[in-house]
């Protein structure tokens, strides 16, 4: 099972660096930033995964408080190369708006840095705000900016390749330090890109990074099943996901890609305690923690989100609920004349809060408004039952790993580890030492030939023959 820890400094939850005792402070980042890598590698985690969103507005506060200001990527994972030995570093990039060249050296700079344990995951953004900091007018589109992305790794790996391994052949007798015919001039022209190498670093350690794409769009499977080595996905239920991948890969292999292309793993966020009702306890604290409609200053703000008042939730759940306290308990008579989309928001909160309407632990409207107003993929109970949803996954084939949210840091982060990962490797579903060095022996990808040896390979046998 693969196990990636994505880092968000002030937690995956909204309202998780509310919580008591969880960082908050986003000046102090690079601390937390060193002590999760360390914690991440001591549970030998495959890799740590960094975001990225390239746009900030005060409207981030309450969506995604993480999102407002932060360390970059690239150079989050350029940092942990000195500070970790074993742990794969994964760095998001969005390929509408970067710097091809620049990301071509930084990435085979960083896989250098590193021994080999840098990753690259490509995303073409979401963002219109995106547009004015980088010069342009606004985003292009869906279309474009995905063909886009399939010219920016293509090229990005015909840069990697500029450089044959063998290049460097260090005749101190001769003063040769080169052969030149290893080293590539590479053209790349495309619609969109045009870059002329060679690279001004080394081939990566790996040949080439690991490429992961998280995307939502028919474009987005597009560039998985013919691109990617690792596909992030987010597929509502068990059956889906595991359509989803048999799916993806079927299409891939019938494009030439090797079996068991591409790897498939899937963001989960858990809240974990010694026991179920201990894990309950802390999302329902999460819950009241939600910023809501309640008409104070804060709410009255002009960036509030519009999805926090009753009237809100009437409409989630399809039922005018008047004008409640939203610590009014949710009457039974009210909740039965909930439709559909109100009963899956009661039992969502039932679930995770082992709460229930009219019961001695009472459900309010606090509680079906934060999690209306806060969708999360949240997996609440003990590090048993955690590992339970995970192995559930993994083994009906939905999945090839996680991408573990942590809800806030530094003590869920912790409790995952202790808890979840030692479960998961008693029942021998994740490693207990590190057996490769690189981001791909972990990740069980081949190192890729480099493409100029392969085609001099090529050539010859075809001569030979
Ligand atoms: C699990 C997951 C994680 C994602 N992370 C990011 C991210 O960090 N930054 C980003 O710009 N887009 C991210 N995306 C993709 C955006 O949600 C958005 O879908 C994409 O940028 C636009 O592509 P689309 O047209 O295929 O949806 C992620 C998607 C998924 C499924």
């Amino acid at each position: 099972m693969i196990l990636g820890a994505v880092f968000r400094a002030l937690g995956a939850h909204p309202a998780g660096w509310r919580m008591p005792g969880a960082h908050r402070d986003p000046l102090q980042d690079a601390a937390v930033l060193r002590r999760t890598a360390r914690a991440a590698e001591a549970a030998k985690f495959d890799y740590l995964f960094f975001g990225e969103w390239l746009a900030t507005g005060p409207d981030l506060e309450f969506r995604d408080p993480d999102l407002l200001a932060r360390i970059d990527p690239v150079s989050s994972i350029a940092y942990l190369a000195g500070v970790t030995k074993r742990i794969g570093l994964i760095a998001t990039a969005n390929t509408t708006f970067v710097d091809l060249f620049t990301l071509a050296r930084q990435t085979a700079s960083i896989d250098r840095l590193s021994a080999g344990r840098a990753g690259l995951n490509i995303v073409t953004g979401a963002d219109p705000r995106a547009a004015g900091n980088h010069g342009r007018e606004g985003r292009a589109g869906t279309e474009p900016n995905y063909d886009q992305a399939g010219e920016l790794v293509r090229a990005l790996r015909l840069l990697w390749d500029s450089w044959e391994d063998e290049a460097f052949v260090r005749d101190q007798r001769t003063g040769r330090l080169i052969d030149p015919d290893r080293v590539h001039r590479t053209d790349a022209v495309g619609d969109y890109l045009r870059v002329t190498g060679p690279l001004t670093t080394p081939r990566p350690v790996q040949g080439h990074l690991p490429i992961v794409h998280a995307g939502t769009s028919t474009r987005s499977r597009q560039l998985s099943r013919e691109l990617a080595d690792l596909a992030l996905v987010a597929q509502p239920t068990l059956e889906e996901a595991v359509a989803f991948r048999a799916d993806l890969r079927a299409q891939a292999r019938a494009l030439g890609r090797e079996e068991g292309a591409p790897l498939v793993v899937t963001p989960v966020l858990p809240v974990v305690a010694e026991t179920k009702a201990g894990a309950q306890g802390i999302y329902d604290q999460l819950l009241r923690l939600v910023p809501l409609d309640d008409g104070s200053p804060l709410s009255r703000s002009p960036d509030f989100p519009a999805n926090r008042s009753i009237r809100a939730l009437s409409s989630a759940v399809g039922v005018p609920l008047g004008t409640p306290e939203l610590d009014d308990e949710v009457p039974l008579r009210v909740a039965r004349r909930f439709a559909e989309g109100g009963q899956r928001i009661l039992e969502t909160v039932a679930a995770r809060t082992g709460r229930s309407v009219g019961g001695e632990f009472a459900i309010t409207y606090r509680h079906l408004l934060a999690t209306h107003a806060v969708p999360t993929s949240a997996i609440v109970g003990s590090g048993h039952e955690v590992a339970d949803h995970l192995e559930e996954w993994f083994s009906a084939g939905a999945v090839d790993g996680f991408n573990i949210q942590t809800p806030f840091l530094q003590a869920q982060f912790t409790a995952f580890t202790s808890s979840v990962v030692p479960e998961l490797q008693r029942r021998g579903l994740f490693r207990t030492e590190y057996e490769g060095t690189t981001l791909r022996e972990h990740l069980g990808l081949e190192r890729p030939q480099n493409l100029h040896v392969a085609e001099a390979l090529t050539a010859r046998a075809r001569h030979a023959g």
